[in-house]
């Protein structure tokens, strides 16, 4: 099954968007598999953004990444990483659709609230990345039948 590493950022966090944001993915109708609050370690957030290293952005991306807690989450379902993708917006969130997370409370590229696994294998890698083994949880929803035929 698909799944995807969804992270609220130090900024959503601090304004107090944690419950706002969860429930999006919640309410659209998508598993969740992992939930932590966290601060992480620089080397940790380098790890994660190590394909953007080259980027003038890179060390602001880090202090913003550390700045404060993060809220880690792996969710599963059909297409979640695509859907997900949709759900929070485009990177700047002037240019984000209102409608998504990033694009009805976020303004800045720099303090975009919430990060999303770009693809499937990214979703895999970097759940393995934030979470240790028996931090997820393997569960059945009593809804599944009403939520995929
Ligand atoms: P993530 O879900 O966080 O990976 O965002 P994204 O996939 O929409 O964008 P991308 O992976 O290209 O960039 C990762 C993060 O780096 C962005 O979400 C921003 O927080 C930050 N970032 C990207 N471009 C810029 C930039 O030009 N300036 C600043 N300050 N931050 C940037
Ligand atoms: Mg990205």
């Amino acid at each position: 099954v698909e799944e995807t590493y969804i992270m609220i950022k130090p900024d959503g966090f601090q304004r107090g968007l944690v419950g706002e944001i969860i429930s999006r993915f919640e309410k659209k109708g998508f598993k969740l598999k992992g939930l932590k609050l966290f601060q992480c370690p620089k080397e940790l957030a380098q790890e994660h953004y190590k394909d953007l290293q080259s980027k003038p952005f890179f060390p602001k991306l880090i202090n913003y990444i550390t700045s404060g807690p993060v809220v880690c989450m792996a969710w599963e379902g059909i297409g979640v990483v695509a859907s997900a993708r949709k759900l929070i917006g485009v990177t700047n969130p002037l240019n984000a659709e209102p409608g998504t997370i990033r694009g009805d409370l976020a303004v800045q590229t720099g303090r975009n609230v919430v990060h999303g696994s770009d693809s499937p294998e990214n979703g895999k890698r970097e759940i393995a990345l934030w979470f240790k083994e028996g931090e997820l949880c393997e569960w059945t929803p009593l809804l599944g039948p009403w939520l995929t035929e």
